[in-house]
C-alpha cells in the first residue's frame, strides 16, 4: 500500500514560491511526497526535513541537497542552527498523521481495527493513549474530550472510563469500544469514536502545544519574505494557524501601531484557506478536511 499521497501538492509549491537556491524545511516529512516535489524545484538550494516517526525515516531521499532530521518539529530552531541552515526561505507543515500511520493497525490511530491503544507518532514517546485512559483523572479526561474532541457528553464519557478501569484497565481499541458503549448514540458510532480518538491523539502527541511552538519559531527562523505554508486537518489546528498568521498571537485582537497600521509579523497570502478540489478529494480521501494557509514573513 502507498505510504502517503501528498495533499494540495501544487498549491503548496505555489505557496512556497521556491527560490531554486534557497533553504527549505518540510517539518512533516512522512512519505516524502511534498519533499520530493520541493527538491525538483531546487538547483543549489537545500531541503531539511523533520519527522518523529521511525517509519517515515525509511522514505529518506537519497540526494546530497537533502537532510532528514528524526526529531519533533518543536526543536526546529535548535536543529536548523546545528546544521547551519539559518535563516530559511520557506517552511512547509502538513500536520497530523500519515495514511501509513493510520492504516497500520498496531499504531492504534484508527477505529477500523482492533489493536493496542498506542497513538504515538514517535514510537519512543513516553505516553500512549492507554496511559491517558488509565491514569488521567476524571476531570482531565473530561477536559481533553471536550476541548480536543468536542465530545458533547464528555462528562459522562470521563465518568464511565474512570468507573470501568477500576475493574479492568483499558488496553485495546475493542476494549475501549466496549467500555464506552453506553455513551455512544446509536447509529452515530463512527462519528463518536472519531471524536474520542481525535482527542486522545491530540493529547498523546501534544499536537496543539507543538504546533504553537512551531509557529512561534517559524518567525525566528524565516527570512524576511520567507513563506510559511501549513495544511491543517481540524478546526483546533486551523484556528491556531489562522490567528497566528493574522496577528502574531494565538488569542486576542490584532495590535495596531500609533497610526493604526496592523502590527502583524506576517502578510497573509491566503485570506481564506485553500481547500482541495472535489476531484482531489475523490482520488484522495485524506484530503477531505484539509485547509491550507500561506503567509509571508514581513
Ligand atoms: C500528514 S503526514 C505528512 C505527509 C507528507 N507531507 C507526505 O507527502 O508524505 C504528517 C507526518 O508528520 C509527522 N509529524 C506530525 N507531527 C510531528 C511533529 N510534531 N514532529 C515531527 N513530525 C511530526 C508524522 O509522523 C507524519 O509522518
Amino acid at each position: 500500500m502507498e505510504y502517503h499521497n501528498p495533499v494540495l501538492l501544487k498549491e503548496c509549491m505555489e505557496g512556497l514560491k521556491i527560490n531554486p537556491e534557497g533553504i527549505y524545511v518540510d517539518v512533516t516529512f512522512g512519505g516524502g511526497g511534498h519533499s520530493r516535489e520541493i527538491i525538483k524545484h531546487l538547483t543549489t538550494g537545500k531541503l531539511f526535513a523533520f519527522d518523529q516517526d521511525d517509519d517515515a525515516v525509511k522514505n529518506k531521499i537519497d540526494d546530497p541537497r537533502f537532510t532528514l532530521i528524526k526529531q519533533n518539529f518543536r526543536y526546529l530552531k535548535n536543529f536548523l542552527k546545528m546544521y547551519n541552515a539559518f535563516p530559511v526561505d520557506g517552511i512547509l507543515a502538513d500536520l497530523g498523521v500519515s495514511s501509513h500511520q493510520f492504516d497500520e493497525a498496531d499504531r492504534g490511530f484508527s477505529t477500523r481495527f482492533d489493536g493496542n491503544l498506542d497513538m504515538r507518532m514517535d514510537q519512543n514517546g513516553k505516553q500512549t493513549a492507554a496511559n491517558v485512559l488509565n491514569e488521567y483523572s476524571e476531570e482531565d479526561l473530561k477536559r481533553i474530550f471536550k476541548l480536543y474532541g468536542e465530545v458533547d457528553n464528555a462528562g459522562k464519557l470521563a465518568y464511565t472510563i474512570v468507573h470501568v478501569r477500576k475493574e479492568k484497565t483499558i488496553e485495546t481499541i475493542a476494549g475501549l469500544k466496549i467500555a464506552i458503549d453506553k455513551c455512544v448514540r446509536r447509529g452515530k458510532e463512527n462519528q463518536y469514536y472519531a471524536k474520542v480518538f481525535q482527542a486522545l491523539r491530540i493529547e498523546v502527541n501534544k499536537e496543539l502545544d507543538v504546533l504553537q511552538e512551531l509557529l512561534v519559531q517559524s518567525l525566528e527562523v524565516l527570512k524576511e519574505g520567507g513563506r510559511l505554508v501549513v495544511i491543517s486537518y481540524h478546526s483546533l489546528e486551523d484556528r491556531l494557524v489562522k490567528n497566528f498568521t493574522r496577528t502574531g498571537k494565538f488569542e486576542g485582537e490584532l495590535e495596531k501601531d500609533f497610526f493604526g497600521n496592523p502590527l502583524s509579523p506576517f502578510s497573509n497570502i491566503t485570506r481564506k484557506p485553500i481547500m482541495p478540489t472535489e476531484q482531489e478529494v475523490q482520488s484522495n480521501n485524506r484530503a477531505r478536511s484539509a485547509k491550507l494557509r500561506i503567509a509571508e514573513k514581513k
